[in-house]
């Protein structure tokens, strides 16, 4: 029989917790110390963090009125808001200076379509809490999706990239049904599209759920011809730019998503030297938007790759991004800017540089653009963002399929 080995904790470990919090009124706050300095809020952290918010365990009062004073417990009232993600179907795309719809989609928009419009064959309806078949087992992180709402899934024949949009309380969700075909008793398709009121018809056509008959060949056929500019071009440049990754309307929802969290303090990390980048990491909305993009890139990089992490940066007025290469886990490194204020072009965007053989290139993305280079070979920076700019990028990061390091 073995004997029981004597197993003991390393003499040498230390402890450290890093807080990161919103205070309602004094913003994003951070806090480091090691357990052994302060072992009863340490105790009262973990059993807070691990047990589902279970306060039970006993503080001093001069502990409490310290952890309400930084805004770390609370009433309702004084803690930020919780986040849930926002996926209405946008039906504020009239042209206002105020509209989240990107200008590349005001300008490229064609209002009076030629030709006969149809429903996209790959747009899919969920009631209640199932996935449709179509779309089951496509959608890591998908929870971010409300499960008791009707769920408009419009996928890009092109991209193939899901875009989950909710229409409960946007109009008929008899209609829809009646446009996904899941509603025998409805009228002919034509006279659905012809009950949509012209906004309705120009929202459903911004998020191609009504699309042209051509649309789904046509739009593979496209794809298929820049995914093969994107190869050669990356083979022989080490980058490449891809415009266009994502729907305008799924950029709004983005868009629409991240400036509330901000206005509800939901974010509160800042991890640059100059506090003028607020960060998240993992965050479950990009984390979606991440796994949707791994079919695409396997179209354009040399060999298969699988999603690492991402993350996302808020950054403010005067931020910068110092030169640096990233980690094993960003292999492959994905850029997209996902908001910028006042809203910017592909002439006027804040630049990323990327260094290629000891050449600077300088990078403008319109939003919903990536660029796409080895983060771990590249140089790769931005100077200071100008006075009164805000941009939201998210970097998401990749790696060979067979990579068996940690994904974290
Ligand atoms: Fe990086």
């Amino acid at each position: 029989m073995a004997e029981r080995q004597e197993v003991l904790l390393n003499p040498t470990l230390t402890l450290t917790f890093a807080l990161h919090w919103s205070h309602r009124g004094r913003g994003p706050r951070t806090l480091t110390f090691r357990a052994s300095e302060r072992p009863e809020l340490a105790r009262f952290l973990l059993h807070a963090e691990l047990d589902d918010d279970d306060l039970s365990v006993e503080l001093t009062p001069d502990l409490v009125v310290e952890l309400r004073k930084e805004g770390i417990i609370g009433d309702r009232d004084s803690l930020p808001e919780n986040l849930e993600f926002n996926f209405d179907l946008p039906d504020d795309v009239a042209y206002s200076a105020s509209s989240l719809q990107p200008y590349v989609n005001r300008i490229n928009y064609d209002p009076v379509p030629s030709g006969r419009l149809v429903v996209n064959p790959q747009c899919y309806l969920q009631c209640g809490e199932h996935y449709p078949v179509a779309v089951a087992g496509r959608v890591p992180f998908a929870p971010i999706v409300r499960q008791d709402d009707e769920v408009l899934w419009v996928r890009d024949p092109g991209t193939e990239i899901l875009a989950p949009y909710r229409i409960s309380d946007w109009r008929s969700v008899a209609i829809l049904r009646g446009l996904c075909g899941r509603d025998d008793e409805s009228s002919s398709l034509m006279d659905l599209i012809r009950r949509l009121g012209d906004h309705d018809e120009d929202t459903l056509r911004r998020a191609h759920v009504l699309v042209p008959d051509d649309y789904v060949e046509a739009r593979s056929k496209q794809w298929t011809m820049v995914c093969e500019d994107l190869r050669t071009t990356l083979r022989a440049n080490d980058f490449v730019v891809i415009r266009g990754i994502f729907n305008p309307t799924q950029i709004h929802v983005m868009r629409r998503h991240y400036r509330t969290a901000l206005e509800l303090g939901h974010f509160s990390q800042r991890d640059d030297p100059a506090g003028k980048r607020i960060v998240a990491y993992n965050d479950p909305a990009a984390r979606f938007l991440h796994h949707q993009q791994v079919a695409l890139l396997n179209h354009i990089v040399p060999a298969p790759i699988k999603a690492s992490y991402c993350y996302l940066a808020f950054y403010e007025p005067g931020a910068v991004l110092a030169r640096h290469k990233d980690r094993p886990q960003c292999a492959w490194n994905l850029s997209v800017p996902l908001d910028a204020s006042p809203e910017t072009d592909r002439h006027d965007a804040w630049p990323i540089y990327v260094e290629v053989r000891g050449k600077a290139h300088e990078v403008r993305l319109e939003l919903g653009d990536g660029i796409l280079y080895p983060g771990t070979e590249l140089f790769h920076w931005r100077d200071a963002q100008p006075a009164e700019h805000r941009t939201t990028v998210c970097f998401f990061h990749f790696v060979p399929e067979d990579f068996t390091g940690s994904l974290e």
